[in-house]
């Protein structure tokens, strides 16, 4: 019944409905009312006005819910919440707009609407802490409303953590007003590859890209997020990917005398920091002002992934620095410069996050939560180490594979991943030990976008695969799942959301016979996957990997 994505915990329906007339009274504490009123724009639901009788709308705190847990009774006289915390208020908001028309995803109500709900008693919380979409935006830069309308819609779905990939070799994100030539220089490129598979002829749009975040922007990127019980986790991917980062500052490189550009063609390149104490001082003066914009950074992700480290071994200065530190090796001297930043977060109070070819070259802090992008067996070997992670693998949680292996899809890395495979997806194994298991925070899915250079083509790529990560993520299993997709689809159509229809693309969505056609077959995820479970075994795993 009714449909809800993702799926609460009990629910238990009764005979009737309850009717909302726009502009009602909602009572309850402030921080709880604030809650619920936000996840429903539509009916413009209002304080409780001094001396006005009980509203019909009632939330209370009941502390023993739970973070982020609530319980919700409608009747036909009454809608009763009780909320652990305001994250719980919202969330009960959220699914009673999913129980209302699909008119409420709307940003106004259109008149004649009958703000009915079926009477319902719902109890729900979350199974993992972690529920989260990754989304790049250095490869094609997101501008701030695509990210606040991308925080809208986790919030929608209870998806919790929005992890912003900051800097890449194709561009850097953010205003600094320490390093400034960072956005001066390293936030735009003058041109994009437009043949990016393997064998085809390079040829380039000849467009200048680019574009980043004012700190004010992010401070309030962070502040809508935190309404919407989303943690920004900021991305600055060290030390490798260090193109557009290198183009501003040269001397930051392992190799100082080289001249970089911000890269127009994807694919890992050898651009790398140096480790020496002046890019640790560069950096946690940047990472000080990403974190002063922000508010609170809990979580802070350094990268650590895909670095080619021959311009280290090359470097005199870096090998008299590496013995130095009685490190036997450049592999070692990797996982020290990712210890060492992650020291300089815990001191401003944010826990370090990894890609996982960090942890498989030793070092980290305890506390360091891992991200195995290369299959389940890294992830279990970091989680049987003592450390929390974060499934994020790229079968089936890469985004930028497409959903089906057909030349109608537009261009992507390569297939399949579909709808039912992220459905299917269990992030802790009940084959792995209980406590291994619990060191699992939770998923999230990751959206590269050397392959989505738009708004529209992200919308295509998230939804409704995103919608699947929700429901593994909150509530555990497939079950419900595709039975309450068709409805959940009509609530995104009057959100406005450009996803991939189950059946295949729209004639608009398509590739077309161009530069966006996709090569079906060219990248097969599971061959990558076998690929990158070895490299994961591999005694260098700074190796590049893909
Ligand atoms: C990654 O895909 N290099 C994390």
């Amino acid at each position: 019944m009714s449909a809800l994505i993702p799926r609460p915990r009990a629910v238990r329906t009764s005979p009737g409905s309850f009717e909302f007339t726009r502009r009602e009274p909602v009572s309850g504490p402030a921080d709880l009312t604030d809650a619920v009123r936000l996840a429903l724009p539509a009916l413009d639901l209002t304080g409780r006005a001094v001396g006005a009788p009980e509203p019909r709308i009632t939330v209370e705190r009941d502390k023993d819910l739970g973070p982020e847990s609530y319980a919700l009774t409608v009747t036909p006289e009454a809608v009763q919440i009780r909320a652990g915390d305001a994250t719980g208020a919202l969330y009960a908001g959220q699914t009673l707009r999913q129980l209302l028309p699909p008119d409420a995803y709307r940003s106004s109500a259109l008149p004649g609407v009958r703000w009915s709900v079926p009477c319902v008693s719902v109890e729900d919380g979350p199974r993992f802490s972690w529920r989260g979409a990754h989304l790049d935006v250095s490869r094609h830069f997101l501008p701030k409303r695509e990210v606040l309308r991308m925080i809208d819609l986790l919030a929608v779905h209870k998806l919790n953590r929005l992890h912003l990939h900051l800097a890449d070799d194709q561009g850097w994100r953010v205003e600094s007003r320490a390093y400034p030539l960072l956005h001066e220089v390293g936030s735009h490129r003058a041109q994009t590859t437009t043949r990016p598979f393997r064998g085809q002829e390079p040829a380039f749009d000849g467009t200048p890209h680019g574009g980043y975040y004012t700190l004010a922007d992010l401070s309030e990127i962070a502040e809508y997020a935190r309404a919407r019980a989303v943690t920004i986790v900021p991305e600055i991917d060290v030390p490798g990917h260090a193109s557009a980062i290198l183009a501003a500052y040269p001397h930051l490189g392992a190799a100082p005398a080289r001249r970089y550009d911000v890269l127009d063609r994807w694919g890992i390149s050898p651009a790398i920091l140096s480790p020496l104490p002046a890019t640790i001082d560069f950096l946690s003066a940047v990472f000080g002002e990403i974190i002063d914009a922000l508010g609170a950074v809990p979580y802070f992700h350094i990268g650590g992934d895909e670095c080619v480290l021959d311009d280290w071994a090359a470097s005199g200065e870096i090998e008299a620095y590496r013995r130095s530190l009685g490190l036997g090796s450049v592999g070692d001297l990797h996982a020290w410069f990712l210890r060492r930043l992650a020291d300089i977060l815990a001191e401003r109070g944010s826990r370090a996050v990894v890609w996982d070819e960090a942890f498989v070259s030793g070092m980290l802090r305890d506390d360091t939560i891992v991200m195995p992008w290369r299959g389940a067996q890294v992830g279990r070997r970091a989680a049987e180490a003592g450390h929390d992670i974060v499934a994020t693998p790229v079968f089936p949680l890469y985004f930028d594979y497409a959903e089906a292996g057909s030349a109608e899809e537009p261009a992507a890395i390569g297939d399949a991943i579909t709808v039912e495979d992220v459905a299917a997806f269990e992030p802790a194994p009940s084959s792995w030990e209980p406590e291994v298991a619990g060191r699992v925070l939770g998923a999230q899915f990751q959206l590269w976008t050397e392959r989505i250079p738009d708004a529209r083509t992200l919308d295509y790529r998230a939804w409704p695969r995103g919608c699947a990560v929700a429901q593994v993520t909150w509530s555990g299993g497939a079950d419900g799942f595709a039975e309450a997709l068709p409805a959940h689809l009509t609530r995104l159509d009057a959100y406005g959301v450009e996803y991939r229809p189950p059946a295949g693309p729209r004639p608009w969505q398509r590739g077309g016979t161009g530069d966006r056609r996709h090569r079906p077959g060219a990248v097969e995820v599971g061959e990558v996957m076998r690929r990158l479970d070895a490299l994961t075994h591999e005694a260098d795993s700074t190796r590049p990997s893909i």
